[in-house]
This record gives structure tokens, C-alpha cells and sequence, in this order.
């Protein structure tokens, strides 16, 4: 018999990844692209939907080859994407009414700030699990809905989008939806992308009126909302489309979830942190949606089948891997990995802390309107010590997000499971233990996002029968325990704060 696989989908801010799992999880074929990040003003971020569908397609096809496969090998697909980006399209013609606006867009601001003044705050975060942010799809369909003829990039008028949308010939989506749209056919998202709309209530598991009137969001534009891992299949591919063959689409989550899957966090209290582009941790809270105190968001952490949603906190950072590539723009570095010899040249930064606050702070500040800030420097600085604070600042921020958790969930994280593209550095991972004071467990297979996505493929057409064998797939590469003092550990974070405080409210008019 000809040996079968499950292919993912990873469609991130930067680029689009295609991967084929075996049985044991390991990775058979892999392929990425990277698309176009535009900056139309200062602050506002989009992708172009139709290059990020035409990379999928060749990543997809790249993929296969890599793999040596032909695609009828493949048994399953699952996507996982950027969560939150947002854009609205033709039913028909399948063609966007504007450029898709990323979930670092900070254009709807002034719109978030207006809730927060109309005492709306608690209200969505009772029902949503969210912190009324930009960030986040409502206020951006929204800004779509208002605005995209007047920007001309459609000849209807924008009355006409309400009118449309009203009417079901527009479509709303995150990026997980328009694949699903483009591969099958079908308008469907999973139940953890719905969760990140600001839209959808994650207690009735339904959209919520309320919010769509709120928003000026016709419910007849959006996806229906199915499980993540879905035995009903959201659809096949088209054997006369671009792989010629029939293959059940039957799983997505958002990428922060899928990680949290592929690294089989799949009890109460397993937790991750992904350091890609930002870094998102990830605590699974079991049934239970617990409420945050302390700055963290209640989001869904998957669905099977027929079963009950899993729920998760979550503490979103904006901007870790960015702060590296920033590094990389302005030349103090060549590469992502020289960052480990750099800071590992000199002791300390000499009180040197760098807030990357690029597009705003996310958890647990939520501040919209803080710029990134270098604070502390003196002639003695040096770029060593700008690139040692930029990898501290990475590990400050998760100890912000790590503290919240452990106060919200009552429980104390032992081990955290990390993976995402900084974390073949060495170097972070161990200052990473040091300043948490937490062990740090890197698996063999790094690529979870994709890995989550396509657990979640393959158990839904039974390609693997449950999660324990699952469970058996994920195998630790290294572990990280904090080897300087707890003093020293405190000591390097406890200016954290007053560093944090001066890159607020930076962007205020
Ligand atoms: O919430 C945003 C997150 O999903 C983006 O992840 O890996 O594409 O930067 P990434």
C-alpha cells in the first residue's frame, strides 16, 4: 500500500509554509514563501490576500515535490494562520474589496478608545474573553465595511460594501476562512479564529448580535463556525483545481493554538510560549474559560468533533522575533543568529532596556499608543549591549505574561514548552529559564504550528487515532533550567517596569 501523510498549511505574517507530517510526526516535505508587508501610514500593516493564495498554491505544490509525493498521498489538509487579519471579498468573483489588514494594525485606535470612553470594555470582555483592542478582526471589518471605496481600490461606493454585506455578496474572514474559501468552496472558519474576531461570544459559542450591531457587521457576511479538528470535513480540494485531486480539508486553528496543539499541550494546566514575529503563551485552561485580572485574554483553545471546547489564557506579545528583525534593518546585525555571540560579548547591558513596543504593547498593558523606546544608554554603549537587551527584553516580556498566568490560573507552570523560530537560539532559551525562573523544553520538532494543524487534520479522518498517540510524537530536544541566582534574576528585571512605563502613551496626539 502506498504510505499516506497530512499536509499544514501555515499561512504567518511574513510568509506562507507548507509541511507534510508522517505518522510520527516527523516532517517529510516543506516549502515556504514569503509575500509583500505594506505600511500605507505609519501604523497601519496589510497583506495582499490574492499573493498570500497564489503562495499557498506554489508552497503547496513545492511542498509535495520536496516530499517526493504525489497528492493523492495526502490524506488530510489542515491550515493554521496569522489569527485576527481580516478581510472581506466577492462571493462570486472571489476578489477581495481591499488589502487584507493585518492584526498589527493599529488604524482602528481611535475606534477602540471610543469604546473604552463609552464604558463598553467590560461588556466585550465578558462576552468575548478579549481586551477591546485593535488588534482584534471587529474594529477592522468595520474600517473595511467604512472605508475601502474611498480609498478606490473598488468602483462601488461605500454605502454599497454596508448594502453588500447586508445582502451576503460580501464575505468577511481571517486568512484560516479565505483559504477554506479558495481550496473547497466553502465559508467556514474553526472555532479558535472565530474566537479572535472580538465577534463571536465564546460562552454561547455563537456570534454575538450584539457585537455585530455594535460593529456594523452583517451577520450574513460571516463564516459559519465549525470545530477545529472537524469530522464532517470543511470541504475537498477541486480535482480540477491546482493539485488535481480530491482531498478533505478537515482542520484549522488559529497559529497560536496549533502550537499549543503540536506541542500536545492538551491538558489543563499545559502551557507554551511560540516566539515568532510576537510571542504568544498559551496556557490550556481545560472547559473552563477563566476571566483574567491580570491583563491576559480568554480565548479557545481548540475543539474536536463532538466534544466541549477546550478554553485557554492567553498573554499576546506584540513584538519579540520583530525586535530581532528590527536588529537586522538597522544593520546592528547581520543575521538572527549572530545575536547569540553578540550578547553573549558582554556581561550585562549595563542598564541598557530596549521596549519594542513597535505597534503598540499587547499583554499584560494593552496600550495601543506605546512606541518602541531604548532607554538607559551612555557612550559606553555598545551594539553588543543594545543586541543583549533586545534578547532580555524577549525574555522580560514572557515573565510579565508568565506572572500574570500563574496569578489567574492559580497554577504554577514547571515546565513550558517553547518552540517558534527564536528558540534555536541557545542563548535565549537559557536566559529565557533564568529570568522566569521556569524549566524550558524545546521539542525535536520545532514546526508545532504546523504540526498542530495537522494533528488536528489527521484525527479527524482518523489518519491517527487519538491523542495519546499524539502524545508519544512529542519528544524534547533540549531542556533549560535557570542556572544564575534567583537575586541576580530579579535584580536584571526589576527596572523592567520603569523602562515599560516610558515607551507608554508615546504615540498619543
Ligand atoms: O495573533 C497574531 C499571531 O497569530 C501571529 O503569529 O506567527 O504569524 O507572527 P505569527
Amino acid at each position: 500500500m502506498t504510505d499516506t501523510y497530512v499536509g499544514a498549511i501555515d499561512q504567518g505574517t511574513t510568509g506562507t509554509r507548507f509541511m507534510v507530517f508522517d505518522r510520527d510526526g516527523q516532517v517529510a516535505g516543506n516549502a515556504y514563501e514569503k509575500h509583500e508587508q505594506f505600511y500605507p501610514e505609519p501604523g497601519w500593516v496589510e497583506h495582499d490576500p490574492l499573493e498570500i493564495w497564489a503562495n499557498t498554491k506554489a508552497v503547496v505544490t513545492a511542498g509535495l515535490a520536496d516530499a517526493g509525493l504525489e497528492a493523492e498521498q495526502v490524506a488530510a489538509l489542515g491550515i493554521t494562520n496569522q489569527r485576527e487579519t481580516t478581510l472581506v471579498w466577492d462571493k462570486d468573483t472571489g476578489k477581495p474589496v481591499h488589502n487584507a489588514l493585518v492584526w498589527q494594525d493599529r488604524r482602528t485606535t481611535d475606534r477602540v478608545e471610543e469604546l473604552q470612553d463609552e464604558d463598553k470594555v467590560e461588556w466585550i470582555r465578558g462576552k468575548t474573553g478579549l481586551e477591546p483592542d485593535a488588534y482584534f478582526s471587529a474594529t477592522k471589518t468595520e474600517w473595511i465595511l467604512d472605508n475601502a471605496e474611498p480609498l478606490k481600490l473598488q468602483s462601488h461606493r461605500a454605502s454599497d460594501l454596508h448594502d453588500r454585506a447586508e445582502s451576503g455578496e460580501l464575505l468577511m474572514g481571517t486568512i484560516d476562512a479565505w483559504l477554506i474559501y479558495n481550496l473547497t468552496g466553502n465559508h467556514i472558519t474553526d472555532v479558535t479564529n472565530a474566537s479572535r474576531t472580538m465577534l463571536y461570544n465564546v460562552h454561547e459559542m455563537a456570534w454575538d448580535g450584539d457585537l455585530l450591531a455594535e460593529f456594523g457587521v452583517p451577520e450574513a457576511m460571516l463564516p459559519e463556525v465549525r470545530p477545529s479538528s472537524d469530522e464532517n470535513l470543511y470541504g475537498h480540494t477541486d480535482p480540477d483545481g491546482f493539485l488535481g485531486a480530491e482531498i478533505p480539508v478537515a482542520g484549522a486553528l488559529g497559529d497560536q493554538q496549533a502550537a499549543l496543539f503540536g506541542q500536545t499541550c492538551f491538558e489543563e494546566g499545559d502551557a507554551k510560549n511560540t516566539y515568532g514575529t510576537g510571542s504568544f503563551y498559551l496556557m490550556n485552561t481545560g472547559t473552563e474559560a477563566v476571566e483574567s485580572d491580570h491583563g491576559l485574554l480568554t480565548t479557545i483553545a481548540f475543539q474536536r468533533s463532538g466534544e466541549p471546547v477546550r478554553y485557554a489564557l492567553e498573554g499576546s506579545i506584540f513584538a519579540t522575533g520583530a525586535a530581532i528583525e528590527w536588529l537586522e534593518d538597522v544593520d546592528l546585525i547581520n543575521n538572527a543568529a549572530q545575536t547569540a555571540d553578540l550578547a553573549s560579548a558582554v556581561d550585562s547591558t549595563d542598564g541598557v532596556y530596549l521596549v519594542p513596543a513597535f505597534t503598540g504593547l499587547g499583554a499584560p498593558h494593552w496600550d495601543g499608543r506605546a512606541r518602541g523606546t531604548i532607554v538607559g544608554m551612555t557612550r559606553g554603549t555598545r551594539k553588543e549591549h543594545i543586541v543583549r537587551a533586545t534578547l532580555e527584553a524577549i525574555a522580560y516580556q514572557t515573565r510579565d505574561v508568565a506572572e500574570a498566568m500563574e496569578a489567574d490560573s492559580g497554577i504554577e507552570t514547571t515546565t513550558l514548552r517553547v518552540d517558534g523560530g527564536a528558540v534555536k537560539n541557545d542563548f535565549l532559551c537559557q536566559l529565557q529559564a533564568d529570568v522566569i525562573r521556569t524549566d524550558i523544553a524545546r521539542p525535536e520538532v520545532d514546526e508545532t504550528t504546523a504540526l498542530g494543524s495537522a494533528y488536528a487534520a489527521g484525527l479527524a479522518v482518523g489518519y491517527w487515532a487519538d491523542l495519546d498517540e499524539l502524545r508519544e510524537n512529542w519528544r524534547v530536544d533540549r531542556e533549560f533550567t535557570p542556572e544564575i541566582p534567583v537575586e541576580d534574576a530579579d535584580r536584571m528585571y526589576s527596572r523592567w517596569d520603569d523602562a515599560v512605563e516610558r515607551a507608554r502613551d508615546w504615540a498619543r496626539e
